[in-house]
Parts: C-alpha cells; sequence; structure tokens
C-alpha cells in the first residue's frame, strides 16, 4: 500500500474547489470526493490494512480532513449560489429611466403630401375627386379624345411610348382617359380633378419615368371660359406654392382642346429673373391646357352646343419637384427612407 498524505490531499482538494466557478463544476468536485468510487472511499480502504498504532493516528486524521472538506464544500457552495443570485439579480434589474427604443414610424410619400394638398385645395374650389383604371382601352386613352390612329398627334401623345399588355389593354399614358369615363357617364355642370399614375415608354433619366403622376383638371358648364381656367390654376399654383407665381399660357396643340396651350409658371428659385433651374428663361413648364374640343363631347354623347369647358393636366412630380428643389425624378421611385422621410 502506497503511503498517503493526508495533508497534501486536503490541501489539493482545496486548491481544486477554490478554482470552481459554479455549482455544476463543484458538485462534479464534490462527486469526485465523496462518492461510493470517491477519493475518500478510496483512502478509507487502506485504514484496515494498517498496523494498530498507524490505524489510530491515520483514522482520526482521516475523519478531520473530511469534516474540514465537508465544511469547504458548504462554504463554497453558499459562496458560488450567493454569487449566482447576485449577477441574476444585476441582470434582470429593470431601469424604469432609460429612454425606451425609437420606433420607426411610417411616413407619407412626397407624392402621397403632394396629392393631399391639392385634393384639398381643390375641394375648397368646389372640385370632385375622381379616380380611373390604370388599366386601359384605346378608346379612352386615344380615340375619344379625338386622337385617330396613324396621326402624328397620336405619337405626340404616346402610342409610340404605350404599355401594350398581354391579355389587352394598355397601361394609360395620360389621365385624360378619365375625362372620357367620366363624361359618359355624368351630365355637366361638374367640375373635378383626377390625380393619378401614368405610364410611359421613355429612357429614363433625371427628368424620365416610366411611371408617375398626373394632375387631370375638367371643369364643364354653360359658359366655363380661359378666364375661368385662370382663375382657378393661378389659385391652385399661389397655394401649392405658398407663394405668389406668375402663369403663363403659350399657344399650343393637343388634338382634344381648342384652342390648347402650354402652361408656365414664373420660376420659384429666381422669381423669373433666370438661373440654372429654369434654363435662364424665367420660366417653368408645368404642363398642358385647353378648352374641351367639341367632337370630344360629341364622342361622349354631350351637346358641344350647349356646353362649354376647359381641361388641364399637370405633372404633380414636376410640381414637387419645382417645390422642393428635388434635381432627379428617379428619387421618387428610389425607396430610399433618407429621401422620403425629408418632407
Ligand atoms: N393629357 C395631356 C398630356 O398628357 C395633357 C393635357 C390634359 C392637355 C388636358 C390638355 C388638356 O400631355
Amino acid at each position: 500500500m502506497p503511503k498517503i498524505n493526508l495533508k497534501l490531499f486536503e490541501q489539493e482538494t482545496i486548491h481544486q474547489l477554490k478554482k470552481c466557478q459554479n455549482i455544476k463544476e463543484l458538485d462534479n468536485l464534490f462527486k469526485e470526493i465523496f462518492s461510493k468510487e470517491g477519493e475518500l472511499k478510496k483512502i478509507s480502504k487502506i485504514i484496515p490494512t494498517l498496523p494498530p498504532l498507524e490505524k489510530k493516528e491515520f483514522g482520526k486524521e482521516f475523519g478531520r480532513v473530511k469534516n474540514v472538506l465537508l465544511k469547504e464544500f458548504e462554504r463554497k457552495k453558499n459562496e458560488l449560489k450567493e454569487k449566482f443570485e447576485k449577477e441574476k439579480r444585476e441582470k434582470e434589474r429593470l431601469d424604469v429611466t432609460i429612454p425606451p427604443p425609437k420606433i420607426l414610424r411610417g411616413h407619407f410619400h412626397p407624392i402621397t403630401l403632394a396629392r393631399k394638398k391639392i385634393e384639398e385645395i381643390f375641394q375648397s374650389m368646389g372640385f370632385e375627386i375622381v379616380e380611373g383604371p390604370e388599366i386601359e382601352d384605346e378608346w379612352h386613352t386615344f380615340d375619344a379624345l379625338n386622337i385617330p390612329p396613324y396621326h402624328p398627334a397620336r405619337d405626340v401623345l404616346s402610342l409610340g411610348k404605350t404599355f401594350y399588355l398581354k391579355g389587352g389593354g394598355i397601361m394609360r399614358t395620360h389621365t385624360s382617359s378619365v375625362q372620357i369615363r367620366y363624361m359618359e357617364k355624368n351630365n355637366p355642370p361638374f367640375r373635378i380633378i383626377v390625380p393619378g399614375r401614368v405610364y410611359r415608354l421613355d429612357e429614363i433619366d433625371a427628368s424620365h419615368e416610366i411611371d408617375f403622376w398626373q394632375l387631370e383638371g375638367l371643369m364643364v358648364g354653360k359658359d366655363v371660359s380661359v378666364a375661368n381656367f385662370k382663375a382657378i390654376a393661378g389659385e391652385f399654383l399661389k397655394r401649392f406654392f405658398e407663394k405668389e407665381v406668375k402663369m403663363r399660357l403659350r399657344p399650343s396643340y393637343f388634338p382634344f382642346t381648342e384652342p390648347s396651350f402650354e402652361v408656365d409658371i414664373s420660376c420659384v428659385m429666381c422669381k423669373g429673373k433666370g438661373c440654372q433651374t429654369c434654363k435662364r428663361s424665367g420660366w417653368l413648364e408645368c404642363g398642358g391646357a385647353g378648352m374641351v374640343h367639341p367632337q370630344v363631347f360629341k364622342n361622349c354623347k354631350l351637346n358641344p352646343k350647349e356646353w362649354q369647358g376647359f381641361a388641364f393636366g399637370f405633372g404633380i412630380n414636376r410640381l414637387v419637384m419645382v417645390k422642393h428643389r428635388i434635381p432627379d425624378i428617379r428619387l421618387f421611385n428610389s425607396g430610399d427612407l433618407r429621401f422620403i422621410t425629408q418632407f
């Protein structure tokens, strides 16, 4: 039998015990020492083999070491428990004074914000907000608007720029199609606006998108005139831009209006003095307008001798770009929140 140094065993065990980081480690060590096949059991087997004199002394020492170790384990166990509880308490502590994480809120798109404002202004002037389908047919988009097939005007008004759908139908190239839809179903007098998305097969660049927004307007009555258009458009532009803007009508051509105009506004950047935005002209284009062509009334089964009115089509993206000095139309469809949340 090897001679066993109980003192050394005691020191060694206490050393290991001190290294224990948690209850589990401590339990494992405890088993190594105190279980049925543990170190103490092994040591105790030596006792009967010792000569009587040594046996007594060794037995006494064995008992002492065993008691010391039991106490040490107990002490360490309590210490680890306390440490664990303390850590847990700290981890779970609720600091009610910490500000909560910022909640990301949704934000209206600048086009939506413009639509709301536009609708509010026109509603206050007695206009009704009307919508129509984005998927259209050629009757409502071209023919009824007096744009014949194979007429150069049809190309100007986007036949060559039309998206044709596989199952038939086209994407509307302008909101003027809704003029027809409305007049087919309603009798004058009326005043409506149609804010809506339109689609054109264009090369995309800083000022061209394949989908953008138009603001159609139509006012029909017994004696609605160009003067009425000037007054209403002027009031709208002033309220939309929140400043005095001058408006200018230039003669133009649309198959569905006669006479037809191009509508310009004085540059909001330089107030007409001439700058980069207006290409030194002092004016910005905002859309087309004119008096409803008699043939268009006829196409909607309305008597052109009885009714007259004006129609206009402004570019909403364009209005927003001018108002907020947005340099590139592609930003609207970029989905970039840094852009959208600025408005
Ligand atoms: N629909 C025309 C366009 O898209 C604009 C317009 C509307 C012109 C109404 C006159 C009257 O270019």
